[in-house]
């Protein structure tokens, strides 16, 4: 097969490159670039890098100065390798683009300078070999992707722990190998690259995805590999907040977007003074001082009255993991219907002590999130928030209120999370939120205040509704038997990442 570059489109639709065609087309992206340079005497070397610091050459893994080393001798015989050395300089100042470098203020200073050290100074030029290990990521695509085919390049990725997450549209196929090795090799840190190869199509608000680079190696044989049904190389470990998490990106939901969702609902729920490292501390000096747990913790709380939060669908924990572990006044009822979630949720809980000593701040259930609500009531637990973060259909699992048989003088407030139209969403929103629970919210009497979270797609975005549960509930029948509910919008969250144009 001959190789050439741009990668031509295959004939076959179905054929997919495999990664070692990169390793045969980047001879092909090689580049030899020459730059203007001059040699100066060896022993001046770093005072003189100092003074050219603006306009020294400034590539990634070059060195911008240079030894005698025979390749260097071989292309400037004028060189004393005892004595000199070669400094590169820039071929790209906007001011002085190319060998006009040698008219910059600080070289004309050092020819013009009468220092006798400084009389061999000289002009020279240097040869630089640019391939594969320099260029970035949009680059190597930009001279292997076909133009005339496409006008974007798919280097845009989402980061969750050493896994990056990218989402290729179907013409791209053939290269997908090539554009997952190259996204990997060119970034630090990540070790995986998957691709989302459909929509959210579960109740799970999982996706499927293949694995495109993966520099992980099992850690004994590949039996390793598949521990548990799990493949290792998806199960991350991501940070938030101040919280380590632990999941697997196949099984469980984790979006790296809603961060700032997360933390605005922790600081709404218990304000936003976190105990420090100082105050913990010595609050934890004090404790150990009166031997008592129990006084650590009344100590950090006594100023702050106990806030009970159930969140219906907690996921892996991002709202309930920092309530809990950094909030001594707060405890959290926290459940999610798919076992993985439920299972990295205790997992976390752990990680993250939020049930330290005699502490017991976060309770973990696994089921549907209406019964568990219920549940709640039954067992006489007042809670005063409720967290439903299950944006597709989550308005209607407020039909779980209708009837409400909990303490109305101590009506919780309720945090709903749901997909609207960008224009006019959140009264739609509201309205949503009233038909299913029986009743219209007053947006005053009710507290009623809308947040726009995050864009979704050109015409969609995320909200989140809150409102203290209206009283009107107490007249409408009770919902006995909660059953499915199917979603009729289009259930992909996402909307595509950014693409870069093309470099021509
Ligand atoms: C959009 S995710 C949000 C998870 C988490 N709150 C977060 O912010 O990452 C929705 C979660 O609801 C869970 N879920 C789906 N249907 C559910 C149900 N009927 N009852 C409880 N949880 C449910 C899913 O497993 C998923 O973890």
């Amino acid at each position: 097969m001959t190789i050439s570059i741009p990668i031509p489109i295959p004939k076959d639709e179905d054929y997919v490159y495999p990664v070692s065609h990169l390793d045969l087309c980047k001879p092909l992206i090689s580049t030899t670039i020459t730059h203007p340079a001059i040699i100066i005497p060896a022993k001046l070397t770093s005072s003189i890098r100092a003074d050219l610091k603006k306009i020294l050459m400034n590539r990634p893994k070059m060195r911008d100065i240079y030894a005698l080393s025979p390749e260097v001798a071989h292309s400037d015989a004028s060189i004393d390798p005892k004595t000199e050395r070669k400094v590169v300089l820039t071929n790209s100042n906007s001011e002085y683009p190319g060998e006009k470098i040698f008219q910059h203020p600080a070289i004309e200073k050092l020819f013009n300078d009468t220092n006798q050290d400084l009389a061999t100074v000289r002009k020279s030029s240097h040869d630089v070999v640019i391939g594969y290990d320099h260029f970035t990521v949009e680059e190597v695509l930009s001279k292997l992707l076909p133009k005339e085919h496409f006008t974007e390049i798919p280097s845009s990725f989402e980061v969750i722990g050493h896994l990056a997450h990218i989402t290729l549209r179907e013409e791209y196929n053939p290269y997908k190998y090539i554009i997952g090795r190259a996204i990997l090799d060119k970034n630090k840190g990540i070790q995986v690259v998957v691709n989302k190869t459909g929509t959210i199509q579960n109740e799970f608000r999982t996706f499927p995805m293949e694995i495109l680079a993966d520099d992980r190696k099992p850690r004994k044989e590949t039996s390793e590999k598949k521990k548990d049904g799990i493949d290792l190389n998806l199960l991350v470990e991501v940070k938030e907040d101040g919280c380590k998490f632990q999941l697997d990106f196949e099984k469980v939901y984790w979006n790296s977007r809603l961060q700032f969702e997360h933390r605005r609902i922790v600081h709404t729920i218990a304000g936003k003074e976190r105990p420090t490292n100082m105050k913990k501390r010595e609050l934890k000096k004090a404790a150990k001082d009166k031997d008592s747990d129990q006084d650590m913790k009344e100590s950090s709380s006594s100023s702050q009255e106990k806030i009970i939060v159930a969140d219906a669908c907690a996921g892996i924990g991002p709202f309930a993991v920092p309530l809990t572990s950094q909030f001594d006044h707060v405890e959290v009822y926290a459940n999610d219907l798919n076992p993985e979630s439920y299972k990295y949720l205790e997992i976390n809980s752990k990680l993250n002590k939020c049930n330290h000593g005699k502490k017991v701040a976060l309770h973990t259930y696994n089921m549907d999130g209406r019964y568990f609500l219920r549940k709640l009531d039954e067992d006489g637990i007042k809670y005063d928030h409720v967290l439903m973060n299950l944006p597709a259909i989550a308005p209607e699992f407020l039909n779980v209120f209708r009837g409400w048989k909990g303490d109305y003088n101590h009506r919780p407030m309720v945090h709903v999370h749901c997909f609207a139209a960008k224009v006019g969403g959140e009264e739609e929103a509201v309205k949503r939120c009233g038909r299913n629970l029986g009743c219209e919210l007053d947006m005053d009497k009710d507290e009623v205040y809308v947040h726009e979270v995050r864009n979704v797609s050109p015409k969609k975005n995320m909200y989140c509704v809150s409102f203290r549960l209206p009283e009107g509930v107490k007249e409408v029948e009770q919902v006995q038997e909660f059953g499915a509910i199917v979603s009729n919008e289009n259930d992909d969250e996402d909307e595509e990442p950014p693409s870069k144009k093309l470099k021509a």
